[in-house]
C-alpha cells in the first residue's frame, strides 16, 4: 500500500476547529445545551444536583463541554489523548480555578490520573468510534466511574450513511484495507467528500482520508460496544436516552403534532432501531462493583 507516515493528518486538512484557541464565547453552543440536558436527566435518575456531582469528559478535545458545565457551576475535568487539543483549551485555567488542572493528558494504556470512583458521571461524546483498544478504555472507565455513577456514551453508529467526519457514503461499512482504502482514494479524487484545504490535490486528499479511516476511525456493531463494556463491568442500555428525548418531546408539543409522537412512543423499539443507523447514545452503569484486574 502506497500509504505512508508522510502524509497529513485528517483532522488537520479538514479545518477541526479543535486546533484553534478556545474563547470563552464558543463555550455556549446548542450541542452543549443539549448534552446537558441529558446528564441532567442522569443526575435527576440519581436523585442528586447535577451542580454537587464530579463530571468527566472523557476525550474532551479543546474542552468546550468541560468549559460549558464549569459554566453551569459544574465541578467538570476533561481528558484527552491529544496534546495540540489540550493546548487549544488552555484558557480554561484561567477562567476557572481549580486545584487540579481542568483538562489533562490520557497517559500510557489509556490511564487517568484521577483516583478509583471519582466520577458520579463520565460522558464520552464522539469518542468511542476514535478508540483503537476499547477494551482499555472502558476498563479506566469503569474504574473512574462512582459505583452508583452514570456514563453517557454517544458515538456514530455502525450503519450511519453518511460518515460523518469525510462524509463519504457508506464506505465505513466495508472492513478495513486495501478495497475501503481504494474506494476512499477514487471518491475523493472524484469531487466527494470533505474538499482538501487550499495548496492540496483531491489525490493527496484521498490519501489522507483513506489513512485516517485505517488508524483513526473504529466502527463497531452496538453489540460489540456493548459486550466490551459488559466484560469490563460496565452494563450499557441503549433505549434510556431515546426514552428519555421522547418523553421531552411529548411534555413539550401539542396539536397534531403531539399526536404523532404519542404513536411515535408506541413503536419506542423502532425509535430504538435510530441508534443503529444513527447517532447512538447508550447509558452505562456498573454491573459489578469491585474492579478485578485483567477482566
Ligand atoms: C470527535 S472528537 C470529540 C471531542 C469532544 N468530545 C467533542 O464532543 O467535541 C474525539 C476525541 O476523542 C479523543 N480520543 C480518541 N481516543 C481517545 C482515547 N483513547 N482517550 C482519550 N481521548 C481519546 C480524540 O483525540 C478527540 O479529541
Amino acid at each position: 500500500m502506497e500509504l505512508s507516515g508522510s502524509i497529513p493528518k485528517f483532522r488537520e486538512c479538514s479545518g477541526d476547529r479543535k486546533y484553534r484557541d478556545l474563547r470563552q464565547a464558543d463555550l455556549q453552543t446548542d450541542d452543549s445545551a443539549k448534552l446537558f440536558r441529558h446528564l441532567e436527566n442522569l443526575a435527576q435518575r440519581s436523585g442528586r444536583e447535577i451542580t454537587s456531582m464530579r463530571v468527566l469528559d472523557f476525550g474532551c478535545g479543546r474542552g468546550e463541554f468541560v468549559g460549558y458545565l464549569r459554566s453551569k457551576g459544574i465541578h467538570a475535568y476533561g481528558v484527552e489523548i491529544d496534546e495540540k487539543f489540550l493546548a487549544a483549551g488552555a484558557v480554561l485555567d484561567s477562567l476557572y480555578r481549580d486545584e487540579r488542572p481542568l483538562l489533562a493528558l490520557v497517559g500510557v494504556e489509556g490511564k487517568v490520573g484521577f483516583p478509583d470512583g471519582y466520577f458520579d458521571l463520565i460522558i464520552a461524546n464522539q469518542v468511542f468510534e476514535h478508540v483503537a483498544q476499547l477494551d482499555l478504555v472502558a476498563a479506566e472507565l469503569y474504574r473512574l466511574l462512582d459505583s452508583r455513577g452514570y456514563l453517557l456514551t454517544l458515538f456514530p453508529a455502525r450503519f450511519k450513511v453518511i460518515e460523518p467526519h469525510y462524509h463519504l457514503t457508506m464506505v465505513h461499512w466495508l472492513p478495513k484495507g486495501p478495497l475501503q482504502q481504494g474506494l476512499i482514494r477514487l471518491l475523493v479524487s472524484l469531487g466527494f467528500g470533505v474538499a482538501p484545504p487550499e495548496g492540496m490535490s483531491r489525490q493527496m486528499m484521498g490519501k489522507v482520508i483513506a489513512e485516517y479511516a485505517q488508524s483513526e476511525t473504529f466502527y463497531r456493531s452496538n453489540k460489540l460496544i456493548a459486550e466490551v463494556c459488559n466484560a469490563k463491568g460496565i452494563a450499557l442500555d441503549f433505549r434510556l436516552v431515546p426514552e428519555h428525548m421522547l418523553k421531552m418531546k411529548l411534555a413539550r408539543s401539542s396539536g397534531l403534532q403531539h399526536l404523532v409522537y404519542v404513536f411515535v412512543a408506541r413503536l419506542l423499539p423502532l425509535v430504538a432501531l435510530r441508534n443503529s443507523f444513527k447517532t447512538c447514545a447508550a447509558v452505562g452503569r456498573k454491573h459489578r462493583l469491585e474492579y478485578e484486574s485483567g477482566a
